[in-house]
């Protein structure tokens, strides 16, 4: 039995020396060249293509190379029964609390505004506001959302979160369902978006939800593309209603050379790298899964295909 690893970008060799030092007998094979599609066990895959895990009759688990499984879902032939598993993991988690906090403390302590006086050899201090006096929200409440969350609160910061269920979370004031959105939002100053892509989140950062929002008050998505709708964000930015946005996911990767988003003066792009699974970090989850899945058990993080998270 065999891992099938692809990836249209991931150099394989780092991945296979990091799986197989942790489990020395593990048959990898790097797709196209499979072999024996029924010796194909586990997929290793970030956008498996079209059709293929179809085609692979014996496979136990498709393991997914991140923490969002939108990109793979979006293939209906993906066999109903299968089991679709995650990453979740420290490195992972860190990567983008770091995010979102150089994100978080950029508006906070206003230093692009002060890179502009730099620009201009201008002296001039900005009012202040102390992280007690500025409430954060943060949309889902998942391994992510809950880890920044976290991190935010030791710095002093109010926070609000919003999430699907009802959630209680010490230091944080949670709120659920579209009923509890209309709560959250007015609350929010700095809104962080860490939700996953599904049918009840495309289109979820719009007009309609920058108009609940605190006048002047900024978004960081670090989500999913598909979350914002790009021309209501333009809009809200340029008539002040959110006063800038930081976006490391987009609806097209790479954004495209003309896009309108590069040259926004309120905007702050990056490609997504909010955070980078490395092979050394995720080898682990990935061996325990095959361990579980060659056992009978059930594969860990494994997702709900019913609502696509
Ligand atoms: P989880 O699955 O652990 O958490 C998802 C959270 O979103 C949960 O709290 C869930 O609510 C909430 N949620 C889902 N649907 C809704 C909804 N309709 N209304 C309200 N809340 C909802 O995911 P992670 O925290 O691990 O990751 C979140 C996302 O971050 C990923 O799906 C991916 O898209 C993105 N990501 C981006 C990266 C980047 O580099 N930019 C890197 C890694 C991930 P509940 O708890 O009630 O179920
Ligand atoms: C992920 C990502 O979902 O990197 O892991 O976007």
């Amino acid at each position: 039995m065999a891992l099938i690893f692809h990836s249209n970008v991931a150099s394989p060799a780092p991945w296979i020396a990091a799986l197989q030092a942790l489990m020395p007998d593990l048959e990898i094979r790097v797709w196209p060249e499979i072999g024996d599609p029924a010796d194909a066990e586990v997929m290793l895959a970030w956008l498996p293509p079209r059709g293929s895990l179809a085609r692979l009759p014996n496979l136990k688990l498709l393991q997914c190379m991140g923490a969002g499984v939108d990109q793979l879902l979006a293939d209906e032939s993906i066999p109903p029964g299968l089991p679709v598993a995650r990453l979740v993991n420290d490195n992972q988690t860190a990567g983008m609390t770091e995010y979102v906090l150089a994100a978080v403390l950029r508006y906070h302590r206003r230093l692009d505004e002060y890179a502009r006086f730099q620009r201009d050899r201008h002296w001039e201090r900005l009012p202040h506001v102390d992280a007690c006096d500025r409430c954060i929200g943060v949309m889902g409440l998942g391994d992510l959302g809950r880890a920044v969350a976290d991190k935010l609160a030791l710095l002093g910061f109010p926070l609000v979160g919003w999430s699907r269920h009802p959630k209680e979370l010490a230091g944080i004031d949670t709120f659920h369902g579209p009923d509890g959105l209309q709560l959250f939002l007015p609350r929010c100053e700095i809104l962080v978006c860490l939700l996953p892509f599904t049918p009840s989140t495309a289109d979820i950062l719009c007009r309609d939800l920058f108009d609940r929002l605190p006048r002047g008050a900024h978004l960081i998505n670090a989500g999913r593309g598909p979350l914002l709708v790009e021309e209501d964000l333009l809009r809200a930015l340029d008539d002040g209603r959110i006063a800038g946005a930081t976006l490391d996911v987009f609806r097209r990767e790479p954004l495209p050379v003309d896009d309108l988003l590069w040259a926004h003066p309120k905007l702050t792009i990056t490609p997504h790298i909010a955070t980078i699974v490395t092979p050394q970090s995720t080898a682990p989850q990935i061996v325990e899964n095959i361990r579980r899945v060659r056992a009978g058990l059930p594969p860990r993080h494994l997702i709900d295909r019913s609502v696509g998270y």
